[in-house]
């Protein structure tokens, strides 16, 4: 029976009926038949589990609602997601493997036809197209489904360099944060594996980052090897836009392939004292000065210190004003000389400060400067990168990549870069440049030098392939500026009249010579340029293309390409 229907005839009969005891005893049964025909809406499938993924069907026109997962009436999931009622726009998928031979109940609020769709199968839909999809980044990882933001625990441990990340496996939307994982031995080929942090009863999984625990200061290690400890945000919304955020830690013995979080998680809960919703991001690492390990955490208007013998229990030391969101903090050698360095902090958008830190405060001797416009955002640097190697190595999330159409997945990484520190006539500045390792997705490599524009646009006419990587030295000689051209769409202006980099001021060094360094890396969806060997930097999304031509050089001057150096890639997939 219909729920109006049911009520219809249920008031008739309380105005018709007499005494105020039936009435009441009427009242309570409408009642509880409206209570019994909204619940009876509630969708559960039980599902014995044999395969390696649950494949979920996804419709952007539904509204999100809560999914749970149950075994054994135990909740081991709690996510939202667009079930489709009709035609699926794209499939996700919830990888199973743990709970294999385990009964698991799904419930959804409604009966819709998506509930009937959910299937298992060792296979997760689509996989067969996975990397090979229109509009998939082919020089950038980015995530087989659903959404990335920041990224999370970068660490290099026993030959992996691990990237765990804001993940929202099950929509290409930003939602319930999750850490999805990926591993490298190189920076350039990944492999993702299972989200290792799912949201609990904390809140859900924010960023933050990872350790090694060389000493064994937690106690949490098990067997020979030390564990890798992430130290996280757990989001709590509490409604009407008020949030709790606290800082959590979580354990893994097994080389980050899963983690444990820590019982008497949080470690710091700082909202009261900020009175702030705004308490995330902590950024931990071993300060080798004070022998103690050092949390730096946004918190409302800047970044907080605190310190710890144990990551456990942490001591709130000191805080700088002017920074929003996913701290970084690292020391680095001026020019190369480790007996000269200074300490570098940032916030999300990468503007940063130079200065001094005694594992207590951070003494800024700098004003604010910045290194990168663009898509860059909440770049994170990797901890534990082995002393022969000594290089401080960024990702940075690419914001706002769509890559085109519903795709089941969404946004990338930036190419990895080298933050090094160095000399210019302005003072000290931090550089960052892709690493070397770029190299090895080179295929076919041209290079050439002293062309005029005319002669470069001949020799670009030449080359072949979406996926590029180019370096070329510009001298204006006459005018203002030139250009860079890629499929009908200007990807690059230089002008030196306004100092501007894709109309961006840069503060450049020697203006004087009129020459600039480029260095630019092309992909289905984006375009990275690198300024003079790292000075600044600017990505952005690629435009839909105007046409199939290649690269062409243009523009308002009179311009010598002492040298042009042109690489196509191979996919890193
Ligand atoms: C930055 C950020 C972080 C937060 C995360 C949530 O992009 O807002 O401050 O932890 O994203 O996904």
């Amino acid at each position: 029976m219909g729920i109006g229907v049911f009520c219809f005839l249920h008031v008739n009969l309380f105005f018709s009926t007499a005494g105020f005891m039936k009435k009441t005893a009427w009242l309570l049964c409408v009642l509880l038949g409206c209570v019994l025909s909204v619940w009876s809406q509630e969708n559960k499938r039980t599902i014995k589990i044999t395969k390696k993924y649950l494949n979920l069907p996804v419709q952007h026109s539904e509204d999100r609602q809560q999914m749970k997962f149950e075994i054994g009436g135990v909740n081991i999931r709690t996510f939202v997601i667009r079930l489709s009622t009709e035609e699926p726009d794209y499939w996700v998928f919830a990888d199973m493997s743990a709970f294999q031979g385990s009964s698991l109940t799904i419930r959804y609020p409604e009966k819709v036809k998506g509930m009937k769709q959910i299937y298992q199968s060792d296979r997760f839909a689509g996989e067969d197209s996975v990397y090979k999809e229109v509009g998939r980044p082919q020089v950038h990882f980015s995530s087989r489904r659903g959404w990335n933001n920041d990224p999370n625990g970068l660490v290099w441990y026993e030959g992996e360099y691990h990237l765990f990340y804001q993940h929202n496996p099950y929509e290409a939307n930003w939602e319930n944060m999750t850490w999805g994982h990926a591993v490298s031995t190189d920076l350039v080929f990944w492999k993702e594996l299972t989200d290792v942090l799912h949201p609990d009863e904390l809140g859900t999984m924010f960023s933050g980052t990872a350790t090694i625990d060389a000493k064994n200061t937690t106690g949490f290690q098990e067997g020979d090897n030390p564990p890798i400890i992430a130290a996280y945000t757990a989001h709590k919304y509490l409604g009407e836009g008020d949030a709790i955020q606290t800082q959590c830690i979580a354990y893994s013995n097994d080389k980050g392939r899963t983690f444990t979080k820590y019982e008497g998680n949080p470690v710091v809960d700082s909202k009261a004292k900020w009175d702030s919703r705004n308490t995330r991001d902590p950024k931990i690492f071993w300060h080798e000065g004070t022998q103690k390990w050092v949390m730096v955490v946004f918190e409302k208007d800047g970044h907080s210190f605190y310190n710890s013998d144990n990551l456990k229990e942490w001591t709130y030391l000191s805080h700088l004003v002017g920074f929003w969101e996913c701290p970084e903090l690292f020391e680095l050698p001026i020019d190369g000389n480790k007996y000269n360095t200074k300490w570098v902090i940032y916030g999300a958008s990468g503007t940063y400060m130079i200065g001094d830190f005694d594992g207590k405060s951070f003494k800024p001797t700098s004003g604010k400067h910045a290194y990168c416009a663009g898509s860059l955002y909440a770049a994170q640097t990797y901890n534990n990168i082995p002393e022969e190697d000594g290089r401080r190595i960024q990702i940075g999330w690419a914001r706002g990549m769509d890559h085109g159409g519903k795709m089941p997945f969404t946004q990338m990484f930036l190419f990895p870069t080298e933050l090094t520190l160095r000399s210019t006539r302005n003072g000290v500045r931090m550089f960052s440049e892709p690493i070397g390792e770029l190299k090895k997705l080179h295929t076919n490599s041209m290079q050439w030098s002293k062309l005029t524009t005319g002669e470069a646009n001949e020799k670009l006419a030449d080359v072949k392939g979406e996926l590029l990587h180019l370096k070329l030295t510009v001298e204006t000689l006459d005018g203002t500026s030139f250009q860079l051209k890629y499929k009908g769409n200007v990807i690059l202006t230089h002008d030196m009249n306004y100092n501007k980099l894709n109309g961006v001021f840069y503060e450049s060094d020697l203006a004087e010579t009129k020459t600039v360094d480029l260095e630019v890396l092309i992909d289905r969806t984006s375009v990275e340029i690198f300024m003079d060997h790292g000075r600044f930097n600017f990505s952005a999304p690629l435009n839909e293309p105007k046409n199939q031509e290649g690269l062409s050089i243009s523009g308002r001057a009179e311009i010598v390409i002492h040298h042009l150096e042109v690489h196509e890639l191979q996919s890193i997939w």
